[in-house]
């Protein structure tokens, strides 16, 4: 991905004027902005999509241990990469809240999108597509949030579980010879798939709606409680629920960055070639670790905790899977909307 095609080295000498980024820039697909989907957040949504890049410049790297990691030169997307020199190859590096998670500072709000569902300065989703045997096309469209806030037990604020720092959600359509046959919807640690004639459409008729819920982001195709099970909590605490509902209008695609990824290189590539790429290759969590035990604050039940680690990003995310789920998880493709 650093390397420069010879051809492009012949302009250099003769004309500066010539935009070097045009040589490797391509078109996206068109079905992959036609069918890109369309998201409601909840109507009492407060912790909206937010900055990528914004993450780096409020964070700052922290260790396992919680001890500062001082990257050589100052992060930004195109140079995040550099943290895999660190900890464990970059997989124990915390992008770390300035303030703090328990602070809740302001950024952790992102930006509400406007009426036409832009987030103007903001960001928040990257777009990559894989293409794979037997002319099919994956398009990832990954959702960024700054804060994920988690669900309340037995309705109870002093019972929260999973709030952390940074938040990557996904939806992913896969496209064979062009045509869209099916959606996946990213919730908690697994997910939905249906095929793409069952979702709902957007106003155009056309793009899958995601319903993203409030506070988790975990994306449904319908609105509702959504009842999810946190792996070993006693039952007896009761169900988690998310909520989704038809609230804020939000175009991921509005501003995007937008990638191929090669899964037999593991390289990412950008089809303007000049979104930044470095930060596809960050090993490390987008979020504070989670917090010892005896931090004031901190909720352990059975091992579930109130404040726990930040996710990895994109490239952890099953980009290579074969099937429509993630590998090693066994969702349906379902054909009906019903539970
Ligand atoms: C959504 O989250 C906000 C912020 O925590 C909260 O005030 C609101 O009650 C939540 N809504 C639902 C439907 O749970
Ligand atoms: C992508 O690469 C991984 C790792 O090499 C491999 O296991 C997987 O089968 C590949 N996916 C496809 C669709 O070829």
């Amino acid at each position: 991905m650093f390397s420069v095609r010879p051809i492009l080295l012949l302009y250099v000498g003769c004309s500066l004027s010539f935009p070097l980024t045009s040589i490797n820039k391509r078109d996206v697909p068109d079905f992959v902005r036609q069918y890109a989907p369309v998201a409601y957040l909840c109507s009492t949504e407060i912790y909206f999509p937010s900055d990528i890049g914004a993450q780096i410049a409020h964070t700052h790297p922290e260790d396992a241990s919680g001890a500062t990691i001082t990257p050589p030169a100052a992060l930004t997307l195109s140079n995040l990469d550099s943290l895999n020199a660190f900890a464990d190859s970059g997989t124990n590096v915390y992008l770390t809240s300035n303030e703090g998670i328990q602070a809740l500072p302001s950024w952790f709000r992102g930006t509400r999108p406007q009426s036409d569902g832009s987030t103007p300065s903001t960001v928040a989703s990257a777009i990559v597509t894989v293409s794979k045997p037997n002319d099919i096309v994956d398009a990832f469209y990954f959702y960024f949030y700054a804060y994920n806030q988690g669900n309340w037990v037995l309705g109870s604020p002093a019972l929260e579980f999973g709030d952390h720092v940074g938040d990557w959600e996904h939806t992913m359509v896969r496209f064979v010879s062009g045509a869209p046959t099916a959606v996946y919807y990213s919730q908690h640690s697994g997910g939905e798939a249906f095929t793409y004639a069952t979702t709902e459409k957007g106003p155009d008729g056309v793009r899958p709606v995601v319903y993203v819920a409030n506070g988790t982001h975990a994306n449904y195709a319908t609105v509702g409680p959504h009842d999810h099970t946190i792996p070993n909590l006693n039952t007896e605490a009761g169900p988690l629920t998310d909520h989704t509902d038809k609230g804020p209008f939000w175009d991921p695609l509005v501003s995007a960055y937008l990638y191929s990824y090669d899964n037999s290189t593991g390289v990412f590539a950008a089809y303007n070639g000049v979104d930044p790429t470095a930060w596809l290759g960050f090993a490390g969590r987008w979020g504070d670790n989670e917090l010892p035990d005896s931090t004031p604050g901190q909720i352990d039940v059975f091992g579930e905790k109130k404040y726990v680690a930040g996710p990895t990003g994109p490239r952890d995310k099953s980009l290579g899977r074969r099937a429509v789920c993630p590998d090693g998880d066994s969702c349906d493709v379902k054909s009906s909307l019903a539970p």
